[in-house]
């Protein structure tokens, strides 16, 4: 890779060449990690293409997702929705199908301080059952299929 180097450094000093393919790598993976904490690029693994109705079944859910909870969604059926969190509607258009993915999966990445559960995340949570341990709060297909519904909110009440 000697994109972005002058070929005449490079030729003028061969351990600047050197010096450049060993850094370039360091700098793609910052460049990726840099990515990664705005979000999630790729489908969780093992999950196939998310389907928008399984997702709203499961934000609707007060059992699986508990999304309404906290949130507000336009899901007219579910009376008593919560108001400690932005509401849903909207979010389709307020962030890419990456970035909601990263704020469904781990939340705690953007904001250490959140109320949000990480809902795909198995280390470093505190106060886990035994019979929990290990376990995420939904699956990666589930998450895809919310991810999927959330992309088709673009409108903002
Ligand atoms: C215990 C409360 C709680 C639950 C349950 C919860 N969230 Fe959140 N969520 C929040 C809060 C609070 C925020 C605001 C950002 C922050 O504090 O991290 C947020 C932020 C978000 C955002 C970004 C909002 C925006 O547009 O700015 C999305 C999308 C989201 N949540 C989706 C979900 C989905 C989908 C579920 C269910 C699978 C869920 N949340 C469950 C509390 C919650």
């Amino acid at each position: 890779m000697t994109e972005g180097t002058d070929p005449d450094t490079v030729a003028a000093s061969p351990w600047l060449a050197t010096v450049a393919r060993g850094l370039s790598p360091v700098l793609l993976a910052l460049a990726s990690h840099a990515q990664a904490l705005d979000g999630i690029p790729n489908p969780l693994p093992g999950a196939t293409a998310g389907d928008p109705q399984r997702g709203r079944a499961i934000v609707a859910d007060r059992h699986v997702g508990l999304c309404l909870l906290c949130h507000s969604a336009p899901i007219p059926e579910e009376r008593f929705q919560g108001d400690l969190a932005p509401s849903l509607a909207g979010a389709g258009a307020r962030w890419t199908v990456p970035q909601l993915r990263l704020r469904i999966a781990d939340s705690s990445r953007l904001n250490p301080q959140t109320i949000m559960p990480s809902y795909f995340r198995t280390e470093g949570l505190a106060r886990v059952a035994p019979a929990h341990a290990g376990k995420t709060i939904l699956s990666a297909q589930q998450i895809e299929d919310v991810v999927a519904y959330l992309s088709t909110l673009k409108d903002t009440p």
